[in-house]
């Protein structure tokens, strides 16, 4: 295929930018204040959920002044495409024994809860000494299951959104903003 219209097909789906890098930077800063403030001189484990949160994790990670260890954990949820397939699936685990720290989840987007409820639940029965939720993104309109994070950056309305870690079908999440998906 030819490599411009393979381009111009890729940039037609970006519909249009809903957060500015400029937003997210400052979001990120707040809150890696606010992760910061609450240290209380045991050790903070970020726990990142692979892969929409690796941007994220990337920038809150260095917004962190206090000292911090960091953990990759993988969940699927969506297998393609747009659509939720409605099975949580942890498809790499941590490596290590969390009891001994305050372990913060860090995800992209809450969008029906159910990622991070099994997450929560999974993690919390491992006795953390604290168990606190971060999202870059919240949806509350998509819930179907009850779910609260401790600290949401940005809450969107109901649609779909690519780009800083955020993907369709595994395309985007190199943009540096986040946009609207066509
Ligand atoms: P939940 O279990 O329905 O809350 O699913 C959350 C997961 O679905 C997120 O971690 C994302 O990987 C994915 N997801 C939900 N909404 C979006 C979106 O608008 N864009 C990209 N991925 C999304
Ligand atoms: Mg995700």
């Amino acid at each position: 295929m030819d490599k411009n219209a393979v381009i111009k097909e890729y940039e037609s789906k970006i519909k249009r930018v809903v957060i500015t890098e400029e937003q997210i930077k400052e979001a990120v800063k707040k809150a890696g204040k606010m992760i910061s403030d609450s240290y209380d001189g045991r050790p903070i484990l970020l726990v990142s959920i692979l892969k929409g949160s690796f941007i994220f994790m990337a920038d809150l990670c260095r917004a962190i002044t206090v000292p911090c260890e960091i953990a990759f954990m993988c969940a699927k949820s969506y297998y393609e495409g747009t659509q939720s397939s409605g099975v949580v699936k942890i498809t790499m685990d941590l490596d290590r024994d969390i009891s001994d720290y305050h372990v913060i989840i860090v995800e992209d987007i809450i969008d029906t809860g159910r990622t991070l409820t099994d997450i929560v639940r999974i993690l919390k029965s491992r006795n953390p000494l604290s168990l606190r939720v971060v999202s870059l993104l919240d949806k509350p309109d998509r819930r179907l299951v009850e779910f609260k994070a401790d600290y949401t950056l940005f809450t969107i309305p109901d649609f779909f959104v690519i780009g800083y870690g955020l993907d369709c079908a595994e395309k985007y999440r190199n943009l540096p903003y986040i946009a609207e998906f066509e």
